[in-house]
């Protein structure tokens, strides 16, 4: 292999092959990758060198620029090779487990490693069409009995959290990405005013699918994702972020009603 990314254990890797996944959707399915250590899964019409080196923000190729703001400190800007304007976020853990350690999570099977469960949700959903930016590759690294993990999504250029942009934004919009997702049965767990987006035409994109999962969406999970987003609106715009939200409430209110 040439290029930045070369000089990787390609004699450990047994070759890309198909993951099996992707029904009624309009994307090309995935492609799994086995190297030494771990496995990534990629999408093949964006990532011509699949390699681990694509997840390490130390890769020269990559330029890696860190996100900084909001989050766990743990995103970078990348562009690469296939890899025009992409984000690199690694899984940290938060709370007090992170003590003993912040990287490394319990094995119990690729697909349910954060890295793969998250990049399958959000495969899932942008080839339903909905606001969600395109999952590009994921990983784990296995040590025992615990993995680390990484995720690169293709990058919405010129957006901003939509903690930032309440008076820029407009709360239909906003409400019409969160019912989409919820019509396609699709749970986010952490749905807060900085894993909203809006890009510089307006458009609402949903991120950061960690933990999020499919399920039947009923009332109690719906209502979950919206009082959780008031919370975090309230947290960073006092009155002003409550009078938002209501206005959201009222328009997801108005979808569900039609
Ligand atoms: N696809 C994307 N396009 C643009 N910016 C992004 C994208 N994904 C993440 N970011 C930025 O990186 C930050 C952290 O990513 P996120 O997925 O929310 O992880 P976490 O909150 O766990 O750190 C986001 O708040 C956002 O500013
Ligand atoms: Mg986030």
């Amino acid at each position: 292999m040439n290029g930045p990314f070369a000089g990787l254990d390609e004699a450990d890797a047994s070759g890309p092959m198909p993951s099996g996944r992707g029904t009624n959707n309009s994307l090309p399915p995935p492609r799994d990758l086995f190297f030494a250590g771990g496995a990534m899964r990629f999408a093949p019409d964006r990532i011509p060198e699949p390699s681990p080196a694509l997840f390490d923000p130390a890769t020269p190729g990559l330029r890696a620029t860190p996100v900084g703001v909001g989050g766990r400190q743990a995103a970078w800007y990348v562009h690469g090779p296939g890899l025009d304007n992409a984000v690199l976020r690694q899984y940290r853990r938060g709370g007090l487990i992170a003590r003993l350690s912040h990287d490394h999570y319990f094995w119990a099977g690729a697909g349910r490693t954060r890295s793969f469960a998250e990049f399958d949700l959000m495969h899932f959903m942008a080839g339903r069409g909905l606001p969600v930016p395109r999952p590009l590759a994921a990983a784990y690294w296995r040590s025992g009995p615990v993995y680390r993990a990484a995720l690169l999504t293709e990058c919405i250029p010129q957006a901003r959290a939509l903690a930032k942009m309440l008076e820029a934004s407009n709360p239909q919009r906003v409400a019409g990405a969160i019912y989409a997702m919820h019509e396609a049965g699709v749970w986010h767990a952490d749905l807060n005013a900085f894993n909203i987006l809006i890009d510089h035409t307006g458009k609402v994109w949903l991120i950061d699918f960690d933990r999020g999962r499919r399920r039947t969406m009923t009332s109690g999970p719906r209502t979950q994702n919206l009082q959780r987003l008031r919370r975090s609106l309230v947290k960073v715009a006092g009155a002003a972020g409550d009078r938002y939200w209501l206005a959201v409430n009222q328009a997801y209110t108005g979808l569900m009603a039609a």
